[in-house]
């Protein structure tokens, strides 16, 4: 496996490929099994896998988050080697923001909603970085998880504005044996917000309506952002102290639950 660290060093790998399907992961780090999903259907439909890992500051509307963000590289770099991955991109802050993020994609409708509503300036540094990495990366196909479904869905409608030569596959989120959605942060949990974190996929999946719900997870100790429907998707995005916990499920029926 390689590891790429500058733009240039990437650039010469890109050019040396013969391989006719790229495969991309973007990720921050800290992976676990859903980052790992990506990665095997990366593998699986592609004869090359490239993923990055770069904690992208531009994005953290909060300090304390972006410094208590977990970090775990070595390990990182053994589960990638393990699953079989080509080359790693490890870009520092200086190489993927030579102008210091001056320059920025913003989209003004969607990316103000939902998480956008309440992280200010969220979704730019998202797509910011995203449309970035994929011009650097030059991937056929990228993987993006619908555990963070608007942003997935951001970024779909981002490479079709700009006419990016990338497929944008969305892949299924990947859950604890318990049904808590797999996400970096839940590393920071003690053993009781652990037992509370559960109850987030639990009371999203109980069919009642969305106001019971929201009484339902403030009893439970959380400290809701919001529940909303986007299509036919139920997201939600709540605290438990200063952990932010986001989760979504698909209804069939949507009509059931928002009366
Ligand atoms: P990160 O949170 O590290 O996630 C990287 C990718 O893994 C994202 O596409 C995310 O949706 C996916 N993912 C995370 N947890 C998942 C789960 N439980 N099941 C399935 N997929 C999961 O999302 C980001 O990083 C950043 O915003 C990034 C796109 C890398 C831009 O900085």
């Amino acid at each position: 496996m390689k590891i790429i660290k500058t733009i240039e060093s990437y650039d010469l790998y890109r050019s040396s490929l013969k391989t006719q399907s790229l495969g991309f992961v973007a990720t921050m780090g800290a992976l676990h099994l859903g980052h790992i999903s990506l990665v095997e259907q990366s593998l699986k439909n592609n004869q090359t896998t490239v993923v990055s890992i770069f904690i992208n500051a531009t994005q953290f509307d909060c300090i304390n988050d972006l410094n208590n963000y977990p970090s775990a590289l070595d390990n990182d770099l053994k589960l990638l080697k393990q699953a079989g991955v080509n080359a790693v991109f490890l870009p520092v802050y200086d190489g993927i923001y030579p102008d210091d993020y001056v320059f920025q994609i913003q989209e003004n409708r969607l990316s103000k909603k939902l998480c956008g509503a309440y992280r200010d300036g969220h979704f730019d540094g998202v797509l910011t970085v995203v449309m970035k990495l994929l011009n650097i990366i030059k991937p056929t196909n990228a993987y993006f998880g619908e555990k963070d479904f608007q942003q997935l869905t951001l970024i779909k409608q981002m490479v079709s504005a700009f006419f990016i030569n990338t497929v944008i596959v969305g892949c299924p989120i990947i859950r604890e044996a318990d049904g808590l959605a797999m996400s970096s942060r839940n590393l920071r949990l003690n053993k009781l917000q652990r037992q509370q974190a559960v109850l987030l996929y639990q009371t999203i999946s109980s069919h009642k309506n969305i106001k019971q719900m929201r009484k339902k997870l403030t009893e439970i100790g959380f400290d809701v952002d919001y529940i909303e429907v986007m299509n036919d998707r139920l997201l939600v995005a709540a605290y438990l102290d200063e952990i932010r916990l986001i989760d979504n499920i698909e209804y069939k029926n949507m009509k059931e639950i928002s009366a």
